[in-house]
């Protein structure tokens, strides 16, 4: 259609009226995810687009109500081009739509693009410093030094924060015992921000974003080299006051050494010429409350300086001049204390203590705490203004923290704790001492038993890293508490803009292995009604079992101990979780299906902790991911699967690429490079072979090529930086597949790095055929990437590869006899035949074939996983079983939810109409 009009308009056919013809423009909503929110300060999302469409030049987006100005880039293309994911950022905007309509208008050949909108938003990109002015607030970025942030300062030209900070404070022991404390000297070391370089974006007109990188440097304290490096991400919308702060730390230090006892972001609040009665303090409570309090209070006095004074110091306004007060008071303000310093710590999800002095050296005064902080706090005054700032997820998030300090100074302080300094230090030791599993035989020995796989020195935190997200406002005057929690609202829950599921399927950007819920016969609304069952159950189980905390947020647990009512949080590889079996994958297309706003956050939380905390981004293990374990990063096995770039997809395009999660995508391009380096099958291998940087490694066609080559395809997709090596690896390696006698039933082949070639592996140099399938192959994301694939490749893909995928698809559940038909030997280790039904229901659709149809059917209900008998219920457990009630799904397993979730959402997709 596009290609059409263009044609026409080169022939002359559209005339000047043209623009208002209606030929090949097309417009696509998007709308909020749950209710609509009280405010927009300004947001970014994804809209994917039909192969073919547009192409990047060719085409000027705008918002239908002629208003509102967009700014669009693109973050995906098609192999032919066009564009298949675009990114849009919207100002602030005085009015929230409950939906906006997104048109797409064919640049003409010899017409200038229509005017765009323009805003208030400026970018100055000097030599020493960045400077932003969102026409609400001005932000200056210093490019080196201590001081992430200068300055910020207001439309009305108060500058409301100054020489903004990271804080970190570590210390290189941690006593065994309170009694201990006595003779342990603990050296500890204080750290702040250092710039190692700034980046601004280059096209500002509604978004700008600034780049901050650099290492934590020792100020006070033991010796210690810089470390824990940082990037933060600021957002900064037109016509807001709202700052967006994505804050990511990698852990490089040692685990037995490097204990953070403190991780803030500190910033300095103007107070001079502020009367200490004027100058207030807010801190976040529960479900939108707040304690308000000035610095020097005059409620609650003996004299009362009248109603209008008080009414007025609560409410955060200036104070009538002191003439029309009563004069008790006024004579006696001097004996009324100055609260200089208030904190808060919330060091569990279920409780926040509160507190306040009149200086350092002298005695805490309590204030009643409560249960879940909202997280945000504000120092400011009635008329010199103000900042707040606040954490996403704070409580859920322990142990973190606000302290406000030196209110009564000239200069207020303001720290935003990730990590409290109160909490005991962050300690990532291992949690057992080796156990004297000090061979691979004693180690395989112990997987019998705890289904840990436990090697010396691979217990290592070294590498894995952390995203908060934080918000700062800044105000003229100290605002209303109501105005705080409205605010507070949009940095829990960012709103966030996404197209209706109709839309994103019919583009097939995120494939076409999943449809639209239908609940229009009984099969199919039963399988609707249990996936919901399951998706809610998680949701619940989060809050029942408390699977919170700095690291541990958005993790979920692997295995079910009944016995003792509770997960098997410290038992080995039954543990934390860590992406087995592609949760992750579960969840997404359960969003991209219901487009349920619960999910979205659930799943974001998911993503956000394995993407960073379950994955190395740094040193020889760059790349790769932790299988699951009691703690995040314990277990010997680290391996691509874990890290499946496939889980990071669908958020980062939908989000708009969000930046973090892409550079997360970079990391794992250098995967293939750690098999030169860690044999993942070291424990097991019997052929002698050992890895040597850049020599051809043998690695699996299943867990692990399905891994590099989603990783491959994205920055194909992106056309990043090496996208052209990516594709180069992907093709290659495709084809070498293709040309493997037994296709993927070989189960492994030989890798040449240096020029991403797939060949035979060693055990079968001449080709002839080996028959080594596993169960896990196809189970870590493997169907999603290569059903994308082979959409991306249409006609262009490797000659052969498609029908070996299709082999694969077929064999796996075929009968042993056809199995040693067509290879001459039957499969063994076939089991998660319930999850591979899914494959027969792909090879069913893409052949047109009613029996395999049939059969995926039949596996999906009779296979091993959960049956169709199985009751979706739980069942409520209180008393003295437990430490608190719960409703319990004893038969559930983590990687029975995930499976079970795909195979019914693949299988509705593929062979929905012959459900039985
Ligand atoms: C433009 O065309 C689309 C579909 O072809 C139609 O839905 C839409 O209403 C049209 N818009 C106008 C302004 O005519
Ligand atoms: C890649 O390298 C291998 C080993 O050196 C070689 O056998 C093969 O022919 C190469 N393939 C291509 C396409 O260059
Ligand atoms: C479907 O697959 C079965 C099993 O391989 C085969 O016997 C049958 O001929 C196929 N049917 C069609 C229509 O291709």
């Amino acid at each position: 259609m596009a290609r059409v009009s263009r044609f026409l308009a080169l022939m002359g056919v559209l005339g000047a009226a043209s623009a208002r013809v209606n030929v090949s423009s097309s417009s696509v909503k998007v709308s909020w995810i749950g209710d609509s929110p009280a405010q927009n300060l300004g947001t970014t999302f994804g809209l994917p687009w039909p192969q073919g469409k547009y192409q990047p030049n060719d085409v000027d987006f705008k918002l239908s109500d002629g208003q509102t100005p967009l700014e669009s880039w693109v973050t995906g293309y098609w192999r032919d081009g066009s564009i298949k994911w675009s990114a849009h950022a919207i100002p602030k905007t005085d009015k929230v739509a409950d939906e906006y309509t997104i048109e797409a208008t064919p640049v003409l050949k010899g017409r200038s693009r229509g005017r765009r909108r323009t805003t208030k938003l400026s970018v100055k990109d000097g030599g020493k410093e960045v400077t932003v002015d969102t026409g609400k607030v001005t932000i200056v970025f210093p490019k080196d030094g201590r001081s992430i942030v200068r300055s910020i300062k207001t439309a009305g030209g108060k500058t409301v924060g100054k020489d903004g900070k990271l804080v970190l404070y570590s210390q290189n022991k941690i006593p065994g015992t309170a009694q201990d404390r006595a003779k342990t000297e603990v050296g500890q070391s204080n750290f702040e921000s250092n710039i190692e370089g700034v980046t601004v974006s280059k096209t500002n007109s509604v978004r700008a974003l600034v780049t901050v990188r650099g290492k934590h440097k020792r100020t006070g304290g033991s010796d210690h080299a810089d470390w824990l490096p940082f990037v933060l991400r600021f957002y900064l919308y037109a016509g807001s006051d709202a700052i967006r702060l994505v804050h990511s730390i990698t852990f490089d230090g040692k685990q037995d050494k490097d204990f953070i006892s403190g991780l803030g972001i500190q910033f300095q609040v103007p107070l001079k010429g502020e009367q200490l009665y004027n100058r207030h303090v807010r801190l976040a409570g529960t479900d939108g409350g707040f304690l308000n309090e000035a610095v020097k209070g005059i409620t609650g006095l003996r004299r009362d300086p009248g109603a209008a004074v008080r009414t007025a110091q609560v409410a955060g306004k200036a104070l009538p001049a002191e003439s029309t007060w009563d004069s008790r008071v006024t004579t006696r303000l001097q004996w009324i204390p100055v609260w200089n310093d208030y904190s808060l710590s919330q060091l569990s999800p279920d409780g926040f203590t509160l507190k306040k002095r009149t200086e350092a050296g002298r005695s805490w005064v309590n204030i009643p705490g409560g249960t879940r902080s909202g997280g945000l706090a504000y120092l400011g005054g009635a008329t010199q203004g103000g900042l707040a700032i606040a954490l996403r997820d704070f409580w859920k998030r322990y142990p973190t923290g606000l302290d406000i300090e030196n209110a009564g100074s000239d200069e207020g302080q303001i720290t935003l704790w990730l990590y409290s300094p109160d909490a005991a230090p962050l300690d990532l030791r291992g949690y057992h001492d080796g156990l004297g599993l000090d061979t691979y035989e004693k180690q395989l020995d112990a997987l019998e038993i705890t289904y840990e796989d436990y090697e010396k020195g691979f217990d290592t935190p070294y590498g894995i890293a952390r995203t908060n997200e934080i918000f700062l406002y800044a105000f003229d005057s100290t605002p209303s508490s109501d105005t705080l929690a409205q605010l507070n609202g949009h940095a829990q829950q960012p709103p966030v803009l996404v197209a209706k599921p109709e839309y994103i399927k019919e583009t097939k950007a995120l494939g076409s292995y999943w449809a639209l819920p239908d609940t229009s016969n009984a099969a199919k609304a039963k399988i609707e009604s249990r996936l919901d069952f399951l998706v809610k159950h998680y949701q619940n189980e989060v809050e029942a079992r408390r699977w919170y905390g700095f690291l541990d947020h958005g993790d979920i647990m692997h295995t079910y101990d009944s016995d003792r009512h509770q997960w098997r949080y410290d038992i080995g590889g039954y543990a934390w979780d860590n992406s087995e079996l592609s949760p992750d994958l579960f969840l997404w297309q359960y969003f991209l299906r219901t487009g349920s706003a619960d999910v979205y956050r659930f799943v974001e939380a998911l993503t956000r902790h394995t993407g960073e905390v379950d994955s190395y981004h740094l040193g020889d293990w760059k790349g790769l991911g932790t299988r699951h374990g009691v703690k995040h990063w314990a277990d010997s096995a680290k391996q691509a699967r874990i890290s499946q770039p496939q889980y990071r997809k669908y958020f980062f395009y939908l989000s708009g690429g969000d930046e973090r999660t892409g550079e997360l995508l970079e990391h794992t391009l250098d995967a293939d490079k750690t098999y030169g380096i860690l044999d993942p099958v070291r424990k097991v291998r019997t052929d002698g072979w050992k890895p040597s940087p850049g020599a051809p490694v043998t690695f699996g066609l299943g867990t692990d090529w399905a891994a590099l080559a989603a990783g491959w395809l994205i920055e194909w997709e992106r056309r990043g930086p090496r996208w052209e090596e990516a594709k180069k690896k992907l093709t290659g390696t495709a084809t070498g597949i293709a040309r493997l006698k037994n296709g993927f039933v070989t189960g492994s082949g030989s890798y040449i790095i240096e020029n991403g070639t797939l060949q035979p592996p060693p055990t079968d140099p001449d080709n002839k055929g080996i028959v080594a399938i596993s169960h896990l192959n196809a189970v870590f994301g493997m169907p999603e990437v290569i059903s994308e694939l082979l959409e991306y490749w249409g006609d262009a893909a490797p000659a052969g590869f498609r029908d070996a995928w299709l082999d694969y698809t077929y064999y796996y559940a075929g009968t042993a006899d056809e199995q040693r038909a067509r290879y001459g030997a039957s499969f063994s280790g076939v089991s998660l035949k319930q999850a591979h039904s899914r494959l027969s229901a792909f090879y069913a659709a893409a052949r047109g074939n009613a029996t395999v149809a049939a059969r995926a059917w039949a596996d999906y209900y009779r296979g091993d996983g959960l049956k169709d008998t199985q009751q979706f219920t739980t069942e409520h457990v209180g008393g003295s079983a437990v430490v608190h009630p719960v409703d319990e799904a004893a038969w559930l397993s983590t990687n029975d939810f995930a499976q079970y979730g795909l195979a019914s959402i693949q299988n509705l997709a593929y062979v929905g109409d012959s459900i039985a």
